[in-house]
């Protein structure tokens, strides 16, 4: 059998790691959602939901894989053999495939935007009504969801090392290069401050129950947890390095960036006179309408996409890894066929989320198109449930101490104690149950 792949560096893993995590939900959902939930108030929540769940549940994960260097089923199977325990990797493979069939969908979305950017937003557009017929098209969505379904594939069969972490090591740098041009540029227009305090300015008022679980969703959604990319990506970690450390530069960096969107979108916002408008509409609608006023504003599009497109990139890879990691290691499969195969299917589970703006529009669950069901779906039972018994896991069958040992096994800056097993056995499962509960209530009952 071909010896498994490692990261070359450690650098490698966390540019790879990091790549994951950032994504749409940093460029583009972070910033909305902490702009309508009350600014900083919402931050603080988001950084309690990283440190007290988020990160328990992160470095559980990388353990796991590294452990047993093994794909998310394989890697339940091998702690727990002749139990139903690997029904969860299994879920985290299913639910990779899920998501990465409607990412891909919205990247496409944003591939496209690219080069409406070059060739320049016309003032006076409506946007909304310009996007609105961009998606409910066919052959134009379905070509970009293709592109970039292809451009996943052509990097997960060039493998751990040649592919993914030669991307993420070439491309993070870039986003960053990107994102800071973009919010020197929007923090200097005349008129920034109004921008920047409602992004930030701490409004507790606007804070409920809601806010601490679209507080965790988020947590969950943005550090890839719950579906099993961190275990594969744990699986191809080196034995000398050290994983908590590494989990909080993985974290740090996602947190940085997602705040950072918000800086190069809100002051450019409001500095032209616009209003946010959250979901969507805010990059696709909004943004367009800014640029088209704003000087060079074709040129500042042509970042802003094409960093949005590059964040989308390196978190697909990731969630196809998921899939590929799986059939090579259980069933044998040869890595650049599994990645062509899968990356197909995942293409044609992404067909029914865009003809839901056309011929599928009739379809209507709870009021959601077939993209938003899939993404309720996603986020608010698979990854939180996966979430959980993957901590439940960790704690209770592998068990805290064993797996502290093998996050404590290479020497590092952080040392897990008993304050982290505390996390990992009480609060994390804890938290999500309660997020979980409230979630399903609130959209069924209440
Ligand atoms: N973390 C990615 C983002 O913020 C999405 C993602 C979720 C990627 C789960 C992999 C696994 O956009």
């Amino acid at each position: 059998m071909k010896k498994r792949e490692n990261w070359t560096s450690n650098v490698g893993f966390i540019l790879a790691a990091a790549g994951s995590a950032i994504g749409l939900g940093n460029i583009w959902r972070f910033p909305y959602v902490t702009g309508t939930n009350g600014g900083a108030a919402f931050l603080l929540i988001f950084l309690a939901a990283i440190i007290f769940i988020g990160f328990p549940v992160i470095v559980a994960e990388i353990s796991l894989g590294r452990n047993t260097a093994k794909n998310p089923v394989g890697a339940f199977k091998k702690i727990a053999p002749d139990t139903p325990w690997w029904v969860v990797g299994g879920l985290g493979v299913f639910t990779g495939f899920l998501i990465l069939s409607y990412y891909s969908v919205v990247a496409g979305w944003s591939m496209s935007y690219i080069f409406k950017a070059i060739n320049g937003f016309t003032p006076g557009t409506d946007f909304a009504t310009l996007f609105g017929s961009h998606i409910s098209g066919f052959g134009v969505p379905l070509f970009w969801h293709a592109a970039f379904m292809l451009i996943t594939v052509l990097v997960i069969r060039a493998g751990v090392v040649g592919g993914i972490q030669k991307v993420a090591k070439t491309l993070m740098p870039v986003l960053f290069l990107i994102l800071i041009t973009l919010v020197i540029r929007a923090v200097t227009l005349p008129g920034a401050g109004e921008g920047l305090s409602f992004y930030l300015k701490p409004d507790f008022s606007k804070i409920s129950i809601q806010t601490f679980t679209d507080a965790i969703a988020q947590a969950f959604f943005t550090l890839s947890l719950g579906m099993g990319a961190m275990i594969t990506y744990g699986s191809y970690l080196s034995k000398d390095d050290n994983i908590s450390d590494n989990a909080v530069y993985i974290i740090g960096f996602d947190t940085l960036i997602a705040v950072l969107a918000g800086l190069a979108i809100f002051p450019a916002v409001f500095a032209l006179g616009f209003s946010p408008s959250a979901g969507p509409g805010l990059v696709f609608i909004t943004l367009p309408g800014v640029l088209a006023e704003m000087p060079l504003g074709s040129f500042f599009g042509f970042l802003f996409f094409l960093l949005l497109s590059i964040s989308a990139l390196t978190s697909a890879i990731s969630l196809l890894e998921v899939v590929v990691s799986y059939v090579v290691d259980e069933k044998g499969w040869e890595r650049k066929k599994a990645a062509q195969i899968i990356g197909f299917i995942i293409f044609i589970v992404g067909i029914p989320p865009i003809l839901g703006y056309s011929s599928l529009s009739g379809f209507s669950f709870l009021g959601m198109d077939v993209l938003d069901t899939y993404d309720w779906f996603a986020n608010n039972i698979f990854l939180p449930l996966g979430g959980l018994l993957t901590s439940i896991f960790a704690a209770y069958v592998w068990k805290a101490k064993n797996m502290m040992k093998e996050a404590n096994s290479a020497p590092g800056k952080i040392t897990l104690g008993k304050g982290y097993e505390f996390l990992l056995k009480y609060i994390a499962p804890a938290g999500i149950l309660i997020i979980m509960a409230f979630n399903i209530w609130t959209t069924f009952v209440g």
